[in-house]
């Protein structure tokens, strides 16, 4: 088969950072055009670095990485340096300045570009992080939208709580309005949200197994899930930290992983209490035309299954 082609879109962050040796590691499944990007998890200088980090580690200094647009469309940006730490990649042990160049071209500019060229519905978008450079696309080429395949993302809670705020998930609240622009696109959506994201968690068997690889990707990765995982473990109560972005890279490699609905859904940008809250309408009480499919089951065995398979590659 020959490979999807894809351009990731992440705010690294330990679980972008895994989510992109994943891809980076399936070169028969997954033709990575690009990476840019974003604010979010910490500013946009370090989230390109980190980018660019992880590059080096899984062998590819020449994976062009772009960084893009430094804060969100209206709100301040908001990073959560609580969860990753002051690098946004605490933990990985990786020297902090990456052998790599970044890119001259603004990731917006490489994201329109790329889909320009490309045939009707060629190219899958993977954010990972805050929306903005998707949107911020879509804004200035709306032409771009026939190009995309798919936009699969990690953001959202469709049917529990929040984690940014008691209603909201971290993407899609630091950037609301930019959700809202994708959501409104007509590009196809799958959404990674936090009810599927919270059931694939990082037990310490699963970062032994990672560990026993006993490469230095597996060294890198365990450092960093064990840095990442003591905010959800003293939150939760669970064993360990969910890998919410490798969803949307191992759903790509293998769907049958996971299972979800189609359904409408919208974003909220007006109410102060419940802003960035995504508004799946699960039983299409609105007779709303779904533009999503939203996922809510994975098979968690299998993807930390999948997640071994990967990084034992690099
Ligand atoms: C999302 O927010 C970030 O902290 C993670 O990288 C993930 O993309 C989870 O809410
Ligand atoms: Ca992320």
């Amino acid at each position: 088969m020959t490979p999807r082609p894809v351009i990731i879109d992440c705010d690294p962050g330990q679980d972008d950072a895994v989510a992109l040796l994943m891809a980076l590691a399936s070169p028969e499944s997954l033709k990575v055009l690009g990476i840019t990007c974003v604010a979010g998890n910490v500013p946009l200088d370090l989230t390109q670095r980190n980018a660019r980090r992880v590059c080096v580690l899984a062998g590819r200094p020449d994976m062009p990485v772009f960084a893009g647009c430094p804060r969100p469309l209206i709100r301040p940006l908001g990073t959560a340096e609580a969860v990753h730490g002051q690098t946004g990649l605490d933990g990985s042990g990786l020297p902090e300045e990456p052998a790599m160049p970044l890119q001259d071209r603004h990731a917006v500019d490489f994201i329109i570009d790329t889909c320009l060229s490309a045939e009707d519905g060629e190219i899958t978008l993977c954010p990972l992080g805050p929306l903005t450079n998707i949107a911020v696309a879509i804004v200035k080429a709306p032409q771009i939208v026939p190009k995309i395949r798919e936009i699969v993302f990690m953001g959202g809670a469709a049917l529990g709580p929040g984690n940014r705020t008691p209603m909201a998930e971290f993407n899609i609240v630091t950037d609301p309005h930019a959700a809202q622009v994708v959501f409104e696109s007509g590009a196809p959506l799958v959404m990674f949200g936090l009810d599927v994201t919270h059931t694939v968690i990082t037990t310490p068997a699963r970062l032994d197994a990672i560990r026993a690889i006993g490469t230095p990707v597996a060294a890198a990765v365990t450092g960093m899930l064990t840095f990442y995982d003591r905010h959800d473990i003293e939150r939760y109560g669970d064993p360990g930290a969910p890998l919410h972005d490798p969803c949307v890279i191992a759903w790509l490699l293998k769907p049958e992983l996971f299972r979800g609905k189609d359904v409408h859904l919208a974003v909220e940008t007006n109410s102060p209490l419940t802003m960035g809250r995504t508004v799946a309408d699960w039983w299409g009480v609105t007779g709303n035309a779904p533009n999503a499919t939203v996922m809510d089951r994975a098979d968690s065995d299998g993807f930390y299954a999948l997640v071994v398979d990967r990084l034992s590659r690099l």
